[in-house]
This record gives C-alpha cells, structure tokens and sequence, in this order.
C-alpha cells in the first residue's frame, strides 16, 4: 500500500471515497446482517488507513465519514429507540506502546504532575453485542441494540427473556432512571450446541459466538430468543438522573449489587506499568473463559477526570480497547472434498495446506454447506485467512481477492455422493416449505461412507462405549469387511479365525486380543438407552433415547412399537401440519376438530389467513396462527390440508412415540420410518441375536430430588459426571447443563465458576458433593 504522504489529492481523495463504499458495505453486513465477510483484523486495517488518509487530508474527510460513524443503522422490523445518551465507540490500541501513549496522553490532558498516579480498570472487552437498558425505578422498562449509535432498535422483549438480566434492580443506591450498558454474548458450548442444533434441522449456522449472539438476540420472536442461552455482562451506563458513583470501580461494585453480572477478571491497575501487566493476565486467562474476548477495555478510574477528559467525535477520550491480535492466518486452499456424515448428510470441507493458527495446526475447516461457499466465494488455488476464536474450530473468513490464481476453480457441488453408490443427493425441506441447505445420500446402510460413521457412533463413548475398538481399529476392521454392521463387532469376539489372524498376520500381542474381546464381551448387556442411542436414527439423540427408554422399558415393547408405527406414519399433509413449528398437538387436535366439523361462519371479505383462522378456530394462538398462514397462505389452501390431514393423520403407536416428553412428531417419523426399512429391523434383529438389552426403570416419582431439575457443576471427586447423571435421572430428576431460573438444586464441586455464581444470584439451592451423596444415599 502507498503510503499516505506519497499520495496526490486526487488519489487520497479516490481511495477515501472507495474506503467509505466499502465499510459502509461491511458495517451492513456486519451489524444489520451478523453475517462479517472480513476479518475483524482485516476490518481494523481498512479503518486505520482511512483514518491514516483523514489525517494527511483533513480537507478531504467527509461529511458522513466512516470515522464518524458507530455500527450501522438499524433494521426495519424494529421500532427505533433514541439512546439518552449515545453509545459511543472505543478507540483502538493495539501494541504496550500504544498503551503506553495513552497513558501519557491521559496525563498531558489533565496536566498531572509527576507524582500523581493515575488508577484504571482494565476489563476484558467481551466479543458480543452492546445493548443499552432502561430501567426507570428500579423496573426495567426498555432495552435497545446500539444502532448507529444514537438510535438502536427497540429489543425489549427478546432481551427481557435473559435470565442475567433482572426485570427489577435489587440492593440500593440506583438512580430513578438509568441506563445500563453492557454486552450480551454466548459461551462457547452453548455456540457450539446451538450450531449443531441448527444444522441438523438444515437451519442456518452461525460464523462464530458474535454473530450468533446478535441473531439471537434479533429475532422477530421473542420465543426463539428465549431459547438460546444469551448471557450479559454489564460495564458501563448513559444517561441517570442522579450521580451514583466516583470511579468506575466503585460502579461496576454497585452494577452487581443491583443484580448484574460484571466481569470477574477485571482489575484496578495503577499507571502505564499495570495496563501492560494486566494485558498479560488478560491473555493468560482467555483461554479458560468460555466465551470470547477480542482484547482489554482501559478506563480512567476517576469520574470527575473522566468527565474532564470527555470524548472526540465518536469514541471517549478517557477509555481505550488494547485489541489482541486476531488468531489468523494465511494459507491455500488446496481443494474441496465432500464428507458423508452418520445420516447422510453431505457437507463440505477444505482441505488446507497445514498453518498454524493460535498455536494449533490446522489443515481441514468445514465450508458448512454450498451456500456459504458461495457466498464468500472461495475457490480452490485461493489463498484463504483461516481464523480460530477461542476453542471455537477454525472458521476460513475468505479468500485474499488480489492473490487469486488466474486458474482458480469455483467448486461446483456434486450432485451425487461420492459413494459407490453414486445415489443423487436429495434436497430437504422443512415442514413449512422452506428448503433447507442440507443434501443428503439416501443410500443409508447400502452408503458405505454413512456406514462407518454408523460404526463409529456405535461404539462411540455414549453409545455402547467399546473399550480397546478405538476409531483405528473399526476403521481398519470395516476395510477389511469383517465389521459391516454392528452385530459384526460382537461375532468377532468369537470368530476364532479371525483373531487367530490378529495374533499372526497384524501382530496383535496376545494382551491386546484379550483386552479387545472382553471390550465387547462386557457389552453384551446393554442399557435399552445406550441400545436405542447406538441404532444413530436422526434426531435420536441422548435425551430423546432416554425418554424412549423410560417411557417403554423393554427392547421388546419399544420395537413392537416403533415397527407398528412405521405402517401409520402420517400423511404429507398430516405431517405438514403437525410438524410446523408452533403447531402443537393440542392446535392439531382444534384443527382437526374444525376439519370434521366445518361451521359456516361470517368471516368479512378480505380477512387474511390469520383472521380468518382467529375466526373459525379461536383455540389457536397467535404462533400458531401465523405459522399456518405462513404456510398456507390463503384459506381454501388452508382447508384443502385440513380436510386432506383428518385421513392422513398418524395411528395410535405413532402418536404414542410422539407423545414421549423430549420426542415430537419429527423424532417419532424417524423413528418410524428408520423401523420401516428392512435392511434395518434385519440390523437391529442381527443385533438383537447377539445382546441382550438390559430394560429401563420408569423413573422414580418417590425420592427427594424426582421431578427436580439439576445441574452439575465443578469437578466431582467421588464419580464421574455420567455417573452422577445416571444416578439422579435413576431418582426421577432431570439433569441440565446450564443455569437458569427453572433449576432447582446445584450441586457444586472444587473449580465450579459462572454456574454457580449464577446459582446464586438466583437463590438456587446449592449443596456440595458429599452432601448430595448423603441425601441420596449414594
Ligand atoms: S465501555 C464509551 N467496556 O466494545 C464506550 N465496552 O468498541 C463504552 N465492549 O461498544 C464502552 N467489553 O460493545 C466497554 N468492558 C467493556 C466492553 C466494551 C466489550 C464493547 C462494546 C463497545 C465496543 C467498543
């Protein structure tokens, strides 16, 4: 790049013009759409030079220039929100000498002497979305995204529905009105759950934790916000109407004494010296936190000073956000394979030449899906910036423009697995019509790639958990066409031969058969949840299989079933209906009760699908309403599915596996149609000749912790976390991973941090592991 002394007017004045197109393109994408083409890094890069630009040409900065501007405008479906103050931006630092700099330029402002010290708090910048919360004595009565930084949008609803958030403040000395500031993000579990979730309902996965947190806090549907675990820091404020506090240490002590949450790492430092230590310990604990920071917020410490030193346009000059370098790298991408998971579905993955990026190599990353290729336009031949946040696997960002190949090739996704089977990849399509961006291989079992990733789930560690058959061996068995199907791994422990040729021909040590063949010995009996878990149907995860389980204690009665439901599966339209989502069962029993008995109504002329249903079935709420008119449009096509539905719809064992608590329509139709095929009911009969499956207790409804829910936190010194799992859901309670208001006991190990620190604030029983053990009587 030229550097900005070298330029002519004319060329400054271009390239400002083309900088101000370009980051008014990327804040769109990045704060309206949470869909970032660029590297935050990348992003920085185009701001400093404009501002480098700026300050060589100050005749030529514009009217709107992007220095001026914080985030983008909002979007329209939110009402707009005037902050009452604005929320303003921070400036960057991103070396100890900039630290340093600021600490003097601080010093300079206020012409301290050189004995004074300054105080700052130096807190870890969360990599989330600012949001800005109005309470008004004592109650919160509005909650707004930042916008452009003067008006947001008006998110009060979704933002009401975070447990971290109080509705009402608590302790004293809050003004009568307020607003509080802070940052709503999510944990990297939680962003890696909600992902998996997504793709597996062929949904829309996010690019990392941010962009996750800012689609789930902007979602039209408060219901869908209040299903994905948001959590919020509080650390800073706007407009109050009366002073509360003399140094901002003092008021992050009061944000949590009034039911906040605040960050736990920040510190009171002292001078130029303890900004650059408490970077350090900053960087030092990164890794552990669970969540993503991008880098250490200093602020003076003194409010009077702060209010002395005030604010240049957009960003205040009593505060600085020293930025970690981005974990990125650059490298080629070398090609792009297709990889068939357990159920077939066919993903994309780039294949790297080997980088190291925050000090992991990687050489694979996954393209999630063929929309997401083309939509930021990687080729193979390009060089990519591979960039890995946190724990969170390595995301490619995109490929550097400039150093394309003149011979790169866009990728063109197969139509057909790469299987030998060749099959033509289906697309799917939610019950509300939508097609998703999922295709998969309808080979199933005849798919030799989803056959040993069935394999693999099987002996997987939450499916039968075969010890001494790791991934290597299986691996090695299947291309040997010893293990085609799970009943395989159990005749082998007794097939003589073929462990006669372990011994001889792989070199297996007489231990090592040993040890592999009471591996699978010890699995002859297996817990019917671990059993259904281990068949990989879709949507048949953990839970779903514990439920299962419970509700039908025996292999046999569950199978009975699952084969009798496969016979009433419910029709297209049956299923269209059931499936939607808002649509429960008892809104499919008011709609079938209407389609058997249609009354004539006066509905005005001109009343939409959702009046008209108001009307004619006042038992459907507002969800349901507007999922049916989404779906159906208009009511003749409405009525048509009725009708066509009360024939259609599913018989008694169907409707008995959809009605298992954790199951649902979708998961029962798996079920049933995975029992409809041959080739599996002769799976699972070869197993079945091989095991015996232990039967499930109905859960207790007689002990001290049935019914509760429970959350396990810390570490545990006299069991496992499974074990302890196991033993509360024996005692008729349910085991959650996270916090919330709907938790009734934490039982709390050495270690245990955010949750029972949320426990806590929410007045949730808390017991130690010994103590559990005694009211258990384990
Ligand atoms: S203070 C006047 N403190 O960083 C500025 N901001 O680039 C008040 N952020 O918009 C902001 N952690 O979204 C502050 N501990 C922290 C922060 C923090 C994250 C975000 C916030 C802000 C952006 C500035």
């Amino acid at each position: 790049m030229t550097d900005v002394s070298q330029l002519t007017e004319a060329q400054a004045l271009e390239e400002l013009t083309k900088l101000a197109d370009e980051l008014a393109a990327h804040d769109i994408r990045y704060h309206q759409q949470d869909a970032p083409s660029i590297s935050d890094g990348d992003y920085d890069e185009l701001k400093r030079r404009n501002a480098a630009l700026e300050a060589a040409f100050p005749h030529l900065v514009r009217e709107n220039s992007p220095s001026t501007r914080v985030g983008a405008a909002r979007a329209e479906q939110f009402s707009p929100v005037e902050h009452g103050v604005p929320m303003l931006s921070l400036d960057n630092a991103f070396s100890n000498d900039d630290a340093l700099e600021f600490d003097a330029k601080i010093r300079r402002f206020l012409r301290l002497s050189g004995a004074e010290e300054v105080a700052y708090t130096a807190e870890p910048k969360i990599d989330g979305l600012s949001a800005s919360l109005r309470y008004e004595k004592g109650v919160l009565v509005q909650g707004a995204t930042r916008g452009d930084g003067k008006t947001g949008e008006d998110v009060t609803e979704n933002l009401r529905t975070l447990a971290e958030i109080p509705k009402r403040l608590s302790g004293q000395g809050w003004p009568d009105v307020i607003e509080i500031r802070g940052e709503v993000y999510l944990g990297h579990e939680e962003f890696a759950s909600l992902n998996a979730a997504n793709e597996a309902a062929g949904q829309k996965t996010y690019a990392n934790p941010r962009n996750a947190a800012a689609g789930s806090l902007r979602q039209i549907d408060p219901k869908i916000t209040a299903t994905r675990p948001l959590r919020f820091f509080a650390y800073a404020w706007g407009l109050f109407s009366q002073p509360f506090a003399q140094t901002q240490w003092e008021a992050l002590a009061l944000l949590k004494s009034w039911g906040f949450q605040t960050t736990p790492e920040s510190q009171r430092v002292i001078s130029g010296q303890g900004l650059l230590d408490a970077y350090a310990a900053m960087e030092a604990v990164r890794p552990k936190l669970g969540y993503d920071i991008d880098g250490v917020v200093y602020k003076v410490d003194r409010l009077d000073w702060q209010q002395r030193l005030g604010f240049i346009t957009r960003t205040p000059r009593w505060a600085v956000a020293r930025k970690f370098p981005a974990q990125q790298a650059r490298t080629i991408l070398e090609a792009i394979d297709v990889q068939v998971g357990r159920t077939g579905a066919v993903t994309p993955v780039a294949r790297l030449r080997p980088v190291t990026v925050g000090g992991v190599v990687v050489e694979n990353a996954t393209l999630h899906n063929a929309d997401e290729i083309a939509r930021k336009d990687v080729r193979i031949g390009d060089t990519v910036i591979l960039q890995r946040a946190g724990d969170v696997i390595p995301q490619i960002v995109g490929p550097v423009l400039d150093e394309r190949p003149a011979d790169s090739v866009p990728f063109e996704f197969p139509t057909h697995c790469p299987c030998p089977l060749k099959t033509p990849l289906a697309k799917e399509t939610t019950a509300a019509g939508v097609e998703t961006v999922v295709r998969r291989c309808t080979g199933e079992f005849a798919c030799p790639f989803q056959r040993i990733e069935h394999l693999r789930h099987f002996v997987s560690r939450r499916a039968y958990d075969i010890e001494g058959l790791g991934e290597k061996q299986l691996t090695a068995f299947y291309e040997r066409g010893w293990v085609k199907e799970p009943a395989d791994i159990f005749r082998l422990a007794r097939d003589e031969e073929k462990l006669a040729e372990l011994r001889t021909t792989d070199g297996y040590g007489e231990t090592s058969v040993r040890n592999l063949i009471a591996g699978i010995e010890a699995k002859r009996a297996i817990p019917l949840d671990r059993f259904i878990f281990g068949l990989g149907i879709r949507h048949i995860g953990e839970t779903t299989s514990t439920a299962l389980a419970r509700h039908f204690e025996t292999v046999e009665h569950f199978i009975a079933t699952a084969i009798a439901a496969a016979a009433q599966r419910p029709g297209a339209g049956a299923q269209a209906l059931s499936e939607l989502d808002g649509v429960g069962p008892t809104a499919v029993e008011a709609i079938l009760a209407y389609a058997r008995h249609p009354q004539a109504l006066l509905i005005p002329a001109g009343a939409s699908l959702e009046e008209h249903l108001r009307l004619a079935i006042p038992r459907l709420n507002t969800r349901a309403r507007q999922s049916l008119a989404e779906r159906f449009g208009d009511w003749p096509t409405f009525q048509a599915a009725a009708k066509a539905a009360l024939s259609e719809m599913p018989g008694e064992e169907f409707r008995e596996i959809s009605s298992v608590d954790a199951v649902g329509p979708v998961a029962a139709r798996m079920v049933a149609e995975f029992f409809g095929e041959d080739h599996n009911r002769a799976k699972v009969d070869a197993l079945l000749a091989e095991l015996s499956v232990i039967p499930a207790e109905r859960p207790k409804t007689d002990t001290a912790v049935a019914g509760k829910t429970i959350v396990f936190t810390g570490s545990l010194e006299k069991m496992t976390r499974d074990e302890a799992k196991a033993q509360a859901e024996a005692l008729g309670a349910k085991v959650a991973g996270s916090v919330s208001k709907k938790t009734d006991l934490v039982v709390a190990g050495p270690g245990a941090g955010s949750k029972l620190k949320t426990a806590t604030d929410l007045g949730i029983q808390v017991m130690t592991e010994d103590e559990w053990l005694a009211m258990v009587g384990g």
